[in-house]
């Protein structure tokens, strides 16, 4: 197969799951179709699941195109092109490491997510986490490059994404290499926030950059295994509500990666929830704040 089949068949896949992330977004499944994935992934990346000797493989496009190409449009799997900030490299094989630090998110999230973000032309668009800058030539695909920045902290993933957004010969968004947690002042107010890197805390720079109305989209930390995806409205005044509207896994936002209580994050604690079981099955609910607790 080759790229453009790869595409159609990744797309039809992710036209299989439940939110249909394709429908009523045209310009995301056009957009998916005619950006090019593979142009953005590094020739060697290494595959997030452990073989039987117990290493996550090294996939290299030299030694194994057909495998690389799978990879790259694998709909559920996202690809690792850095581990420890970059300490264990390619020419270090398939490794024992698990502290992924940079990827290519899989096409299915990105796609999930693009389509909870739901950005307009011409609109002001604000993305944490650059990585390999397939996900920003997405988002300037659809608001334009100028109306885009993307901000990455670790200098030589910002500088191969640029390099890779700017072979494309259209023009490149404004690439910020520096740390996204203070977000990009400069080209405030933003309309849409996305970050392809998880938060524990919705850092207030975001919020306090944000157009009445607009929207931050970005995974924040759960103490239930998954991270969750927050679809916030911000009210220019820096606050935001919203909803989680999906489970997903996504790597540390480098600067908040230290963990931090649970409670001192807004998060309930288990006590707080209660768990009714019977024939037609369970449901767990938060306890009402009234309810007594059990102490121990
Ligand atoms: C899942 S990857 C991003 C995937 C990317 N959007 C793409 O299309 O390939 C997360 C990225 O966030 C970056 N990152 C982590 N902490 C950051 C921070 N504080 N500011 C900016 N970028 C950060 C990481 O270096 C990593 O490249």
């Amino acid at each position: 197969m080759d790229e453009q089949q790869h595409a159609t068949a990744c797309a039809r896949i992710i036209d299989t799951y439940r939110g249909g992330y394709f429908n009523d977004r045209a310009w995301l499944r056009e957009a998916f179709g005619s950006v090019s994935r593979a142009h953005f992934v590094p020739d060697q990346v290494w595959w997030p699941q452990r073989g039987e000797d117990g290493l996550y493989p090294l996939i290299d496009r030299t030694l194994d195109p057909e495998r690389w190409l799978d990879a790259v449009y694998s709909a559920r799997t996202p690809l690792i092109t850095q581990i420890e900030d970059g300490a264990v490299t390619p020419a270090d094989g398939a490794t024992a490491s698990n502290a992924f630090t940079s990827s290519i998110s899989c096409a299915a999230v990105v796609v999930q997510m693009l389509h909870h973000l739901d950005p307009q032309p011409g609109e002001n668009v604000l993305e944490i986490g650059t990585g390999t800058g397939y996900n920003a030539a997405l988002l300037a695909h659809r608001v334009g490059a100028r109306h885009l920045t993307t901000m990455e902290i670790d200098p030589a993933t910002a500088d191969r994404a640029r390099r890779a957004l700017h072979a494309r010969g259209v023009p490149s968004p404004t690439i910020a290499v520096t740390d996204g947690e203070s977000g990009y002042a400069a080209r405030a107010p933003y309309d849409r926030l996305i970050s392809t890197a998880c938060v524990q805390q919705i850092p207030p720079a975001w919020l306090e950059q944000m157009r009445p109305g607009g929207t931050i989209l970005t995974p924040v930390a759960t103490p239930f295994g998954d991270d969750a995806l927050a679809l916030l409205t911000t009210d220019g005044h820096g606050h935001a509500s919203g909803r989680l509207v999906a489970a997903v896994s996504f790597m540390r936002l480098r600067s908040q990666r230290e963990p931090r209580p649970w409670r001192d994050l807004g998060w309930p604690r288990l006590p707080d929830y209660e768990l009714t079981a019977g024939p037609d099955g369970q449901s767990v609910r938060q306890r009402s704040a009234c309810a007594p607790r059990e102490t121990s």
